[in-house]
């Protein structure tokens, strides 16, 4: 994780310290934090002095709630940056399929909820430099006859409407032959169809899945994965001065390893 995360953040790391001015800084520092700083007195935002951040909370490790409270690896991410940006964080809770709509109608500043940097969103916002690497998993339930991406032909798949699993499965293109698609709401409510037999498998991101079987008895995840995606940050095409204020922060936050202290808080990496 953390290899591949210094790979993607370092074409944004190379441009923020070639684009920073007259160093006020230690020379120890490497230029990158006053970089975020001159960032955001251009940064506006939809509310003074706030960062709010559209999200979907049932995608745990990467937002779920906890009381009432929005929590996980997002949440953190959306703290920090909002730090670096003297901006306080707000979360906007809504369906997944609605936040680029939030995004583009400047409801909230970001989307922020491992969402998938894809060809459809990109012709209505910007993305920012990928932070995580994921893919779709298969879950399906104690005993079942799916062994793997080929025994999906021909059976009932749950997914979260309106993600990159559901287009998975819906494209024919994919060759998946899925008998039925069920579009639900969130993961754990295809985690819930699928226990009580009203669906044969969930489609749905790696570690979500680890976490939806983890969460519940009588559940497994196959080893395979059927997609190869990044997760990154979506912002409105007209607020170049934030998506640029945010890779400089979250460059900054992978060089000073708190991305990896957070990832590290949040994900099983033993598996
Ligand atoms: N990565 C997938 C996508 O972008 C699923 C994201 C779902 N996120 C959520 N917070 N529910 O489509």
């Amino acid at each position: 994780m953390k290899k591949f995360l210094s790979l993607l953040l370092a074409g944004t790391m190379l441009f923020s310290m070639a684009g920073c001015g007259a160093p006020e800084e230690p020379a120890a520092d490497n230029g990158a934090d006053e970089t975020a700083a001159e960032d955001s007195a251009a940064v506006t935002t939809v509310q003074d002095g706030l960062l709010i951040w559209g999200t979907n909370a049932a995608f745990e490790p990467y937002e779920y709630m906890e009381g009432d409270s929005v929590v996980g690896i997002d949440a953190e991410i959306a703290d920090a940056i909002a730090a670096k940006l003297g901006l306080t964080a707000q979360v906007e809770n809504m369906d997944f399929d609605a936040i680029v709509p939030a995004v583009t109608t400047g409801k909230v500043d970001i989307g922020l909820a491992g969402m998938t940097v894809d060809e459809d969103r990109l012709k209505n916002v910007n993305f920012s430099t990928p932070y995580v690497e994921a893919g779709q998993a298969i879950i399906v339930k104690d005993g079942s006859d799916i062994a793997s991406a080929a025994d999906l032909s021909g059976k009932v798949i749950g997914v979260q409407r309106g993600t990159t699993g559901d287009e998975y499965v819906s494209d024919d293109a994919n060759g998946v032959g899925a008998a039925s698609v069920e579009r639900y709401a969130n993961g754990p409510d295809a985690a819930q169809a699928l226990l009580t037999d009203k669906i044969d498998a969930v489609v749905i991101d790696n570690e979500p899945a680890k976490k939806l079987v983890a969460n519940a008895d009588g559940l497994v995840k196959l080893d395979e994965t059927l997609t190869s995606e990044q997760y990154a940050i979506a912002v409105a095409k007209d607020n170049t001065a934030l998506l640029d204020a945010i890779n400089n922060a979250l460059s900054e936050l992978e060089a000073d390893g708190t991305l990896q202290t957070i990832f590290d808080k949040y994900l099983n990496t033993e598996e």
